[in-house]
């Protein structure tokens, strides 16, 4: 099935869902719910275990049932615990003191479709670079999914491995099919699993769908596990095509998987009640980066409700960075999809690379049309319409007209508009059809090839139209079709373009913030694979999913160079480097259109690993930054002083401040009404003492933009400047986003932030607050 369409299976798989949740909620009123305390007070495990007996006894008869009650508690970095409780309980538990939210725990998803049948993925063809060689030995990378196939080349050991580094204190434990003296080696330095959530949630793991250990049945786990930090491996391919030389951002970098996620029908869910446990435990071990490709779409919980912020919250406090996907929705071109967008993490979109899979489709052994597929062999058949098999022509198995009309030597033409069937949909109803090969005609900015089920070759809507006509043409006479595969071409030119599939911002939690972050490659990308699943060890994926663990590897290397930045400071050196032009030297597509990208779009624009080792400012914040910006968003010092280590100061600003003072690597004003000014501080990173930054200004459309100073004079190495830019409105207009940005240069760093901003004034009259600094401000 192609991977990008979510929106089919996941209402699927909700659906499963449902029927579990029934089944469970017959026999026992009790869900699982989250009940999270706040930063771990305490040093001593057992005692802090034993605060949470003691507090679920206030809500149980007696002890016994208390105890039993608990699925996991955690003790490290945060506190809290996961427990089977009755609403009642729930809503009692929340009102207690030191209890700083209670949540159910949902089932999520990760950011790929089914992939249970289909295959690896190549991405990168170039050789690793000196740097990617140089550096990663020393930082260890988490990445809780859905578990490792250790088998797999991309996490053997490299020849001259260093020893694992002292500071680990993670476990490769044993489980089925999982023996850790020939699982885990210097390379693959942890392994553990988690399933007391998903057991209780979605009922016990039948044997023959999955492991009881670290090994990894869905796929996907090796997949971004190899993505972010895979060994180099040379002669990669998928049955010939994508032939390159697969490695992972950090190919030095080490390797601690957490399997949070289980195969439920080639599908992998994960339960928030494991999610919590792998994420309490990699801080523990001692990771330095998180990668996790899980999610779930809109209605977005409030911060600290779920387990990606509080997870990353906590994470940040112990200078580990995490690194989340943006989400996959079918209807993802709509804004305020986006998932994972808590300030201290990062959310990552999925862009196409410059590689195409040009496939010939020959009619009658004369007539040649180009689309794009998979397909690793030539296929012979008759060309037929789907009015032939489907009603209305609608390819989909509801519209199939009579079973005993066999599609069988067919190669059937659908239309991805007539009826609006995603190509998962069309490519199910050949199936069921037993057609031979399906021609899927799409606009061109969705067409995106994969390894399905039934071969499918993606043709643009022009081409499909001609390939009609011409079967209208001939009438009753059959039209014979080759369909001939090519083997990847590299260097199509525009790329990269974001995949329509991808989520967009603004955050529907909190717009003042930009999220996404930051895009990567996200489309057909190609890693390894459990091999005892096909016959093959690598496959092709497609999602933000494959994006994500893109970043971590980079932000691998950026830790291992630079050991003492913060999770921020790393962030922004993704961010304001990333850049915003194709390879035709224009603006990044938006998939799903013909537009030029925006920042709700793309973040700060398409990673660039090279440059964001050396990004000379960096935009970096404390713990302290975010008690601000939670203060501002409206929670109470009692909370956020239970949620920080000992010692942070949790005192709120007497006045309430915008959220878009949070100094982020990006400027994003949601309800711009009168002259404003906004706060942002850079600290040098560059090698240079006396270092001179000037800016360059593209103002948002219908903003004027001040900046004050509008030199950053650096003296040493380390200072810190603040800068301010006013936005002063000068449009009448509600509701529409216009962009800009800023960069400060000093020649050979270009340190570029956007600029999102949304004027919302209504009556004729543009009113304006003094604007400070404006009298020495630059305009441009
Ligand atoms: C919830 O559980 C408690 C303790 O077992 C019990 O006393 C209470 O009646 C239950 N409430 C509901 C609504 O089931
Ligand atoms: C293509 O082949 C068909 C069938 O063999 C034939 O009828 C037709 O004339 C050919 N067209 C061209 C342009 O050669
Ligand atoms: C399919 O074929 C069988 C056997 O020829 C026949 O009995 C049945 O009625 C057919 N079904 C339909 C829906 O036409
Ligand atoms: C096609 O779908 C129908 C209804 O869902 C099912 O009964 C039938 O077995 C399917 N046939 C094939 C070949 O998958
Ligand atoms: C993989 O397949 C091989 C060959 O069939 C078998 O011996 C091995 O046990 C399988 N491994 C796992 C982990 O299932
Ligand atoms: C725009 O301003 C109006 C009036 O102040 C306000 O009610 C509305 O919520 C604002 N819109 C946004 C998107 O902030």
């Amino acid at each position: 099935m192609a991977s990008y369409s979510n929106t089919f299976w996941f209402s699927w798989g909700l659906h499963f869902l449902l029927i579990c949740f029934c089944f469970i909620s017959s026999t026992s009123p009790s869900e699982v719910y989250m009940v999270y305390m706040g930063q771990s007070q305490n040093l001593d495990t057992e005692l802090t275990t034993k605060s949470h007996h003691r507090l679920l006894l206030k809500v149980f008869g007696s002890e016994e049932d208390a105890m039993q009650s608990v699925l996991y508690s955690y003790t490290y970095s945060f506190s809290g615990f996961a427990a089977k409780l009755n609403s009642t309980q729930a809503t009692t538990l929340a009102k207690m003191q030191g209890v700083v939210s209670v949540f159910e725990s949902r089932i999520l998803e990760l950011h790929t479709t089914r992939s249970w049948d289909f295959m690896g993925l190549t991405l990168d063809n170039g050789r690793a670079t000196p740097m990617q060689l140089a550096f990663g030995a020393d930082v260890i990378v988490g990445i809780l999914d859905s578990g490792i196939w250790p088998e797999s080349e991309s996490f053997h050991e490299e020849h001259g491995m260093g020893p694992i580094p002292s500071s680990w204190k993670g476990e490769c434990e044993e489980g089925e099919d999982f023996n850790p003296a020939t699982a885990c080696n210097r390379k693959l330095i942890g392994a553990r699993y988690y399933l007391t959530g998903i057991e209780q949630q979605l009922g016990p793991l039948t044997a023959d769908s999955e492991y009881r250990s670290p090994r990894d049945r869905v796929g996907h786990g090796t997949h971004t596990a190899s993505t972010a930090v895979g060994s180099i491996v040379r002669n990669a391919n998928f049955h010939g095509i994508g032939q390159g030389t697969a490695r992972g951002g950090g190919p030095r970098a080490r390797l601690a998987v957490y399997k949070v996620c289980w195969n439920q029908k080639g599908v992998g869910f994960c339960s928030e009640a494991d999610i919590m446990a792998g994420f309490h435990d990699a801080l523990k071990d001692g990771v330095h980066m998180i990668s996790a490709s899980i999610g779930r779409a809109p209605p977005l919980p409030p911060f600290f409700k779920s387990h990606a912020d509080i997870g990353s919250f906590h994470a940040m406090q112990l200078g580990v960075t995490v690194v989340f996907s943006a989400g996959n929705e079918n209807s993802a071109p709509h804004p305020s999809l986006v998932q994972n967008v808590s300030p201290w993490s990062i959310s990552v979109a999925a862009s196409s690379i410059d590689r195409t899979f040009p496939t010939k489709i020959v009619l009658d052994g004369n007539l040649t049309f180009m689309g794009e597929s998979l397909i690793t062999s030539q296929i012979n058949g008759i060309l037929a319409d789907a009015g032939s098999f489907f009603r209305d022509r609608i390819c989909s198995r509801d519209y199939y007209i009579n079973v005993n009309v066999s599609a069988s030597g067919k190669v059937v033409l659908c239309f991805s508009n007539v009826g609006l069937v995603s190509s998962d949909t069309a490519i199910d109803a050949v199936q069921n059809a037993s057609g031979l090969a399906l021609i899927f005609a799409e606009p061109l900015a969705r067409q995106i090839p994969d390894v399905d089920a039934v071969p499918t070759v993606h043709v643009d809507l022009q081409q499909g139209t001609r390939i009609r006509n011409y079967l209208g043409l001939a009438g009753r006479r059959p039209v014979s079709i080759q369909i001939i595969p090519g083997k990847g071409v590299i260097g199509k030119s525009p790329a990269p373009a974001v995949a329509y599939f991808s989520c967009r911002g603004p955050s529907s939690l909190s717009p003042d913030i930009l999220k996404p972050d930051i895009t990567a490659p996200g489309v057909n990308i190609l890693a390894a694979w459990p091999s005892n699943y096909s016959s093959k060890m690598w496959n092709f994926l497609s999602g933000t999913s494959m994006s994500c663990p893109h970043v971590a590897g980079v932000a691998a290397l950026i830790k291992s160079i630079h050991p003492d930045w913060s999770p921020a400071a790393i962030r922004s050196a993704l961010m304001t480097t990333a850049y915003m032009e194709d390879t035709a030297s224009e603006v990044i597509l938006a998939g799903g259109s013909t537009k030029a990208s925006d920042p709700f779009d793309v973040g700060a624009g398409h990673l660039n690993p090279i440059k964001a080792m050396d990004p000379g400012l960096v935009y970096d914040m404390k713990t302290r930054d975010y008690i601000i910006f939670l203060c501002n968003m409206g929670y109470t010092q009692n909370q956020i002083s239970l949620m920080v280590r000992p010692g942070t100061d949790t005192t709120c600003p007497h006045y309430f401040t915008s959220t878009s003072n949070l100094n982020y690597p990006a400027i994003t004003v949601s309800n711009l009404q009168t002259t404003t000014a906004v706060k942002r501080t850079v600290r040098n990173v560059g090698r240079n003492r006396n270092t001179l930054y000037y800016p360059k200004i593209i103002k948002p459309n219908g903003v004027d933009v001040y900046i004050w100073p509008k030199v950053l004079a650096f003296e040493w190495f380390k200072d810190e400047i603040t800068y301010y830019v006013t936005l002063k409105p000068r449009k009448i207009s509600q509701g529409r986003y216009d962009f800009g940005e800023i960069v400060w240069s000093d020649r050979y760093h270009n340190v570029r932030i956007p600029l999102a901003v949304c004027v919302n004034i209504t009556d004729g009259v543009i009113t304006g607050s003094t604007v400070s600094h404006s009298d020495a401000g630059l305009q441009s």
